[in-house]
């Protein structure tokens, strides 16, 4: 989604600019823009399309020591180079940046913009008219600017400047993440910290409601009362190296191949080789306390939900439910009478489950948030936090936080239920289980040739497919689904095996692609029953199943895991064919159409 970036006190301005707003590509964006100014000049440049296209039309002559950049993804108003962010005031006083949705738009045009010519179709530019507007009554730019956030209701980051001052940036926020990082003698602003790493590790964050005046040289954070804000930096964790791609052709691939090494971090970071878990007693006191878990979450984290609910109610034999975060804040179920809330967001970023978690907080019920971003609103917001450690993911396709959820989610269980004393939970040894994982992790990936070949014949040519599975083989096929649909733009669906003759087994015709996931044997001959009805009816059924159930002509054999642990190896051949069907296809991997990596408006 909409990426910010900023830069006061540095004569590299515009590059660094370029840079940073090259590092927040993978969140999504359709146009962008820059504005840098110094004494002698102002100058804008805006594009429809990518940041290379942006750099190619800001040339080498842009220079000056304070500028603000921005990714726009689309929402009030299409993808064009007039809607690109930064928005300018008529009377060419401010220029601003914004990521988030002003809800109250309209009637902040109407009750105070009436004879203004906009020249955007977006909510931006009704903010930066509505700061002019108040400055030209006499205010200052902070009391304008104050007295506009008064007014404004939705989400935002902004960044704001007065073209007349080239040494201050303004910036704000409300639900929409912002950084300020201090430089040497410079100071930056960021939607994301990866943004600026190259600049400075030392990162302050805001708080909702809070407005920041930034110089070369200060920091001045204030309440909306106009109360002085003092903060502490924190020092932002990321490694150059785990943002670059490396030798491989796209993010994805490579965060596919992640996925074992993600596997034994986790181990080592909340196991310890006597098998103890390094998981805060209150947040087990707490959970052990409730009765029943809700998770909380959006796409991929929602499908690692699914699986975690079936490990939770196993291990550790509490009723778990698994919720849309879209659904679940404006349709709130009877909930139980101690419930205990969990938020599974890679980005911990999204705000379809932060309105979730700010009802939760409204109603003083616990939360945990699990994420692989330290610091993330989600996890500043919520009760406990536990980290995925699977290192920035930056193609849009999640794959290797799905996996690290689960496996974060298993480490939950199992020391929620041993604290129980449930005796499943006591009844193998996850650092043992974990580290099969990544073996049979390995073992899908060195297939890669396989799983091309495969792609090529299945899916070459179609505009639909399905994977199909019972019980936790559905929920991995709804991941499957997931993830070749996002990035190929094939029509999937992941369908339970046995409900597919209820209705859906109409659109089985002759060659329509049928992938099913069959690793258990409790459910495999109904699955293999399922495969030949629609076999019988014309589909191109390719099997993915895991060794002890496997038959001769499977195409894809699993080695043979924990059970509850399988989804870990399953969906590896998932990922890449999606991977693989989406490169035959000539698309962009990493960078999917309409689709945003940190998803920040509901
Ligand atoms: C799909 C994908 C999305 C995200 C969803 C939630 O590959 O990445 O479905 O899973 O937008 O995002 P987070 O996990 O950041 O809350």
């Amino acid at each position: 989604m909409c990426g910010i970036v900023g830069i006061v006190g540095n004569p590299n301005t515009t590059e660094i600019l370029l840079k940073g707003l090259e590092k927040l590509e993978y969140r999504g964006y359709d146009s962008a823009g820059i504005f840098v100014a110094d004494t002698n000049s102002n100058q804008l440049v805006k594009t429809k399309g990518r940041i290379k296209d942006l750099r190619e039309k800001v040339g080498t002559e842009l220079t000056g020591t304070l500028g603000i950049g921005h990714t726009r993804w689309a929402t009030h108003g299409p993808a064009t180079e007039i809607n690109a962010h930064p928005h300018t005031s008529t009377n060419q006083k401010f220029v601003l940046v914004h990521n988030g949705v002003i809800e109250n738009y309209q009637e902040l045009k109407d009750t105070y913009l009436a004879g203004i010519a906009l020249e955007s179709e977006t909510d931006t530019e009704i903010v930066v008219q509505l700061i002019a507007r108040f400055a030209e009554d006499g205010l200052s730019v902070k009391e304008a600017f104050k007295k506009a956030l008064a007014v404004i209701e939705g989400s935002y980051a902004f960044a704001l400047v007065d073209k007349a001052d080239s040494d201050t940036l303004y910036v704000a926020k409300n639900k929409s993440p912002l950084l300020i990082g201090l430089g040497a003698d410079f100071n930056v602003i960021c939607s994301d910290a990866m943004a600026m790493i190259d600049q400075t590790k030392q990162f302050l964050e805001i708080a909702d409601g809070e407005l920041v005046t930034l110089t070369a040289d200060s920091v001045g954070i204030e309440k909306a009362t106009g109360e002085k804000v003092e903060r502490s930096a924190f020092t932002a964790e990321i490694d150059l190296a785990d943002i670059e791609k490396g030798t491989y052709p796209f993010y994805m691939l490579k965060e596919i191949d992640e996925q074992p090494a993600v596997m034994r971090r986790i181990a080592k970071e909340y196991v310890t080789d006597s098998g103890e878990f390094a998981i805060d007693a209150n947040l087990l006191a707490t959970m052990q306390a409730s009765d029943r878990i809700y998770i909380v979450a959006c796409g991929t984290s929602a499908n690692a939900g699914w699986v975690s609910k079936q490990i939770f109610e196993s291990l550790a034999k509490v009723p778990t439910e698994i919720h849309l975060s879209s659904e679940f804040g404006y349709n709130l179920p009877l909930l139980s009478e101690k419930p205990f809330f969990i938020f599974l967001s890679q980005s911990g970023e999204t705000a379809d489950s932060r309105q979730v978690l700010v009802k939760i907080n409204e109603l003083g019920y616990p939360s945990l948030t699990i994420t692989n971003v330290a610091g993330s609103t989600l996890s500043r917001e919520a009760q406990y936090t536990l980290l995925l450690h699977a290192g920035p993911e930056i193609a849009v396709a999640s794959t290797k936080a799905y996996t690290a959820q689960i496996a974060v989610m298993t480490v939950l269980a199992k020391a929620l239920g041993e604290k129980k004393e449930i005796p499943e939970a006591f009844a193998f040894n996850l650092l043992h289980e974990l580290s099969l994982v990544a073996t049979g992790m390995e073992t899908m990936i060195s297939e890669k040739h396989l799983i091309d070949e495969l792609a090529q014949a299945y899916l070459k040519e179609t505009r639909n497919a399905f994977y199909i599975g019972r019980s936790v083989d559905y929920y991995v096929s709804m991941e499957a689904a997931l993830k070749l649909k996002e990035i190929s733009y094939v029509q999937t669906e992941g369908f339970a095996a046995g409900e597919l003759k209820h209705g859906t087994i109409a659109l089985i015709e002759e060659g329509t692609p049928v992938m099913a996931f069959i690793t258990d044997a409790a459910t495999a001959a109904h699955t293999r029953g399922n495969v030949r009805e629609v076999e019988s009816r014309g589909a191109n059924v390719l099997v993915i199943a895991s060794e002890s159930v496997s038959k001769a002509d499977d195409q894809i054999i699993l080695p043979n895991v924990h059970p509850l642990l399988t989804p870990l190896v399953s969906v590896v051949p998932a990922q890449l064919i999606a991977y693989y069907a989406t490169l035959q296809r000539g698309y962009d991997v990493d960078k999917p159409r309409n689709l945003a990596k940190s998803v920040t408006v509901e």
